[in-house]
């Protein structure tokens, strides 16, 4: 069994979901980063600490098999962090069918699936096997469009109110089964995504206006909150959406 917990990243190439890896390998971990995408992992592949995997979240087959191939290659599989997600962009009269299943099946329910299939391993085999006390922690990355409606994200909207409430569904059925089921709701961060706005010099300063922390928020700032809510601080934290927005939520 591997000596150091172990970490399963989806979206993990690039924006939140590297860093989040990053982060969790400075704490000790174990990162199993995976994206759809295997040319953003290059870089990962023979660095300490990491194991890099090619996982299309929406692919039914590849997550049933996800746990499978990590708990028999290190015995033990502690974090799942749902962060692969994708936004599209239109008016709602003109917001396309293919558009609208994409983002819910991405954004919604392949963190359900993947839950799905980590939660049933540890239920079935794997919590009898890890040490007394110790817990499965699966968090979501939700939005702050999981309380807001957003403009021209329809479907994004959905799928991040979606995720907050299957949070707060499986941690209703999981608690009693050593498992934490958590979201976190970032803010607005600056990442590649969110480069059009920060150099939009009106948007930018609408945005920070609002922001009490005034300053777009860091990758960072959330794989903190991904570490905590992986931790044993967080046992007794269950359904919640943590919202780490420099405080515009609460404005
Ligand atoms: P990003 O677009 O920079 O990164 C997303 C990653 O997910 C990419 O590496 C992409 O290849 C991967 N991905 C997309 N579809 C996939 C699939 N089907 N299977 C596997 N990998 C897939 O996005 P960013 O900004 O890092 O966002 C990450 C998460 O954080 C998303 O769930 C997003 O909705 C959420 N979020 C981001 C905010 C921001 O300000 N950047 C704010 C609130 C939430």
């Amino acid at each position: 069994m591997s000596a150091e917990p172990v970490v399963l990243v989806t979206g993990a190439g690039r924006g939140l979901g590297r860093a989040i890896g990053e982060v969790f390998q400075a704490h000790g971990y174990r990162v199993v980063a995976s994206d759809y995408d295997a040319t953003l992992l290059r870089d990962r592949d023979g660095v300490d600490g990491y194991t890099t995997a090619q996982l299309d979240v929406t692919d039914a087959e590849s997550i049933a098999g996800v746990a499978r191939f990590i708990a028999a290659e290190y015995g033990r599989l502690d974090v799942v962090v749902n962060n692969a997600g994708i936004i599209r962009r239109a008016p709602a009269k003109d917001f396309s069918e293919a558009d609208w299943n994409a983002v819910i099946a991405t954004n919604l329910n392949s963190p359900f699936f993947l839950m799905q299939a980590v939660g049933k391993w540890w239920i079935e085999t794997g919590k009898s096997k890890a040490p007394e006390n110790s817990r499965l922690k699966l968090v979501n990355i939700a939005s702050l469009l999981s309380f807001q409606g957003g403009i021209t994200v329809p479907a994004y909207a959905a799928s991040k109110h979606g995720i907050a409430g299957v949070t707060k569904a499986l941690s209703n059925e999981w608690a009693k089964e050593r498992i934490n089921v958590n979201a976190i709701a970032p803010g607005y961060i600056a990442t590649e995504n969110t480069k059009a706005l920060r150099e939009d010099p009106v948007r930018n300063k609408a945005i920070l206006d609002r922001i009490p922390e005034g300053r777009w928020g860091a990758a960072e700032d959330i794989a903190g909150g991904c570490v905590f809510l992986a931790s044993g601080d967080s046992d007794y934290l269950n359904g919640a959406v943590l919202n780490i927005d420099g405080g515009w939520l609460g404005r």
